[in-house]
């Protein structure tokens, strides 16, 4: 049975391969939009690291500057600029698919230096007029994208000396999950819809993380890895933590809805998630900020 259900496995994927049947910004956009009223439960963890990407004090007060929150969510960067940043001239672009995210921003951020935009990132970006910002902002987004054209663009609409402030995941993070997907796709093979490849888009380490930028001369000036782990008492919180902070986004489309598949993933939770007597999922990611020169 197990043997034939891998078979099923193996075609389904071909199938699906061939079919380019994978997650894309729209599947994301959706998951974002549903992600929107709790994405707060992330940034209650992990805001003190995008703090450290900030490095606010490389921006005088009194001078003027354009600024780019790209994929900007419910807008956690966008208001640390412009409560620090007291001078009315300064302008903060932030833009984000998923138009849950930015109402939620928006409920907060009135601000009048502040323009919020619903696009898809790479759309936005091409459309841009080069040498426009004096920084780009982007936390915990850039996976969703190709990178290379990203941060092409990037380098594009970058002022000389401009400087790209980045927080994302990298190889490593939300140990065992991969293990847990594989195992349930290879479990309910009629239930994959599509496929996710999210896990091959993040950098290795720091390393191979500046070499992204290193084709465009950039000066890296803060890099750095962290590695949080986060501890449940019960499978089922870990699972909807991971739900509902959108740090599984995009796998709640490579199933067709359906109880038996999050059955299923508590059970596998509770095997290879289970430690000292609790839960525990980690998060590894890496801080940087690069200089045009
Ligand atoms: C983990 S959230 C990060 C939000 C914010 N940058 C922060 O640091 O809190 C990822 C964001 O990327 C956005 N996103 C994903 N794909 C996108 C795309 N193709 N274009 C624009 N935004 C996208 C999602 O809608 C979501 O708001």
């Amino acid at each position: 049975m197990k043997i034939l259900r891998t078979i099923y496995f193996a075609f389904k994927s071909l199938y699906l391969i061939l079919l380019g049947r994978k997650i894309d910004h729209i599947d994301y956009q959706e998951e974002y939009d549903e992600v929107a009223p709790t994405y707060h439960i992330w940034l209650n963890k992990m805001q003190k690291y995008t703090d450290e990407i900030l490095k606010l004090d490389l921006f005088k007060k009194e001078e003027k500057f354009t600024f780019l929150d790209f994929a900007c969510g419910t807008g956690y960067i966008t208001e640390q600029l412009l409560s620090s940043l007291t001078n009315p001239n300064i302008s903060v672009f932030s833009i984000d698919i998923s138009e849950k995210m930015i109402n939620k921003a928006q409920e907060r951020i009135t601000d009048s230096r502040c323009n919020f935009l619903i696009q898809d990132g790479l759309d936005f970006l091409k459309k841009e007029e080069s040498n426009k910002y004096d920084a780009i902002f982007c936390g915990y987004a850039l996976p969703y994208f190709d990178h290379k054209k990203v941060i092409y663009h990037f380098n594009r609409i970058l002022k000389e000396n401009g400087t790209i402030h980045l927080i994302l995941n990298c190889k490593g993070t939300l140990q065992g999950v991969h293990k847990i997907v594989m195992e349930t796709m290879k479990e309910f093979p009629s239930y994959i819809e599509k496929l996710m490849d999210i896990v091959i888009k993040l950098p290795k380490n720091e390393k191979n993380f500046e070499s992204w930028f290193r084709k465009y001369n950039f000066e890296s000036i803060f890099l750095k890895t962290v590695n949080e782990v986060v501890f449940f008492s019960t499978p089922e919180g870990l699972y909807n933590w991971l739900k509902d902070t959108g740090a599984i986004a995009g796998t709640g489309k490579m199933f067709r809805d359906s109880k038996e598949i999050d059955n299923a993933v508590i059970e596998k939770i509770k095997k290879i998630l289970y430690k000292d007597n609790k839960f525990a999922i980690n998060h590894k990611f890496i801080q940087g900020i690069f200089r045009k020169s």
